[in-house]
């Protein structure tokens, strides 16, 4: 069932992911993560700005002692596809070299934006990097970039809420919807 939201857009009337659904999950997320790192302080890098709520819900529910710091990239492309060629709009304040890395972006989809973050970081000699992302789109991916912790995964289709944007759209939705014609 579809529903108008504005003119031009329609966003799916039930939720993809519900408000309730997202806050289990990062739950268990959090708990595996605890399990993982023993302790260990964790460095979460948030890639802006699409992974801004997960963050917050994230570094709120894991026990590990965690800092937290942010990157802004940029990807030149169209609204809906990237194109693979990255720019650093915002880098990091900290250094992380000998720190125990976990990047937390929002979407996973062809991997190209993860793949270049992934090589920047690692020349800077993290202790150890892992990767977190809140939606895999496992079906788009055209690098192996490796992901560590998956909240959930989808085929195809474009999602707003929760962060998740259409040209910058949608951000502040409790939940993940699916924009229909896109
Ligand atoms: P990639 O470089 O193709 O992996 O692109 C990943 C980035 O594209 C994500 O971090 C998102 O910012 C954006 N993106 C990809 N799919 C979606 C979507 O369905 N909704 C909103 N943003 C998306
Ligand atoms: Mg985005």
């Amino acid at each position: 069932m579809i529903t108008s939201i504005t003119p031009n857009l329609k966003l799916s009337k039930e939720p993809l992911f519900s408000a309730q659904e997202i806050a289990e999950r990062i739950k268990s997320l959090a708990a595996q993560i605890d399990r993982d790192y023993h302790g260990q302080e964790i460095l979460m890098i948030a890639v802006l700005k699409g992974s801004f709520l997960f963050v917050a819900d994230l570094i709120r529910a894991v026990r590990t002692p965690t800092i937290i710091d942010f990157v802004r990239l940029a990807s030149y492309g169209s609204a809906t596809q990237s194109s693979g060629i990255i720019e650093v709009r915002k880098d990091l304040e900290m250094s992380i070299k000998d720190k125990h890395v976990l990047v937390v972006e929002d979407i996973v989809d062809s991997g190209l934006t993860l793949e270049s973050l992934r090589s920047m970081l690692l020349n800077r000699k993290p202790a150890s990097l892992k990767i977190c992302t809140l939606i895999n789109k496992q079906s788009q991916r055209i690098t192996d970039v490796p992901v560590d912790y998956i909240g959930f995964s989808i085929d195809d289709g474009f999602i707003v809420g929760y962060g998740l944007d259409l040209d910058e759209r949608y951000r502040g939705l409790p939940d993940i919807r699916i924009v229909a014609g896109v």
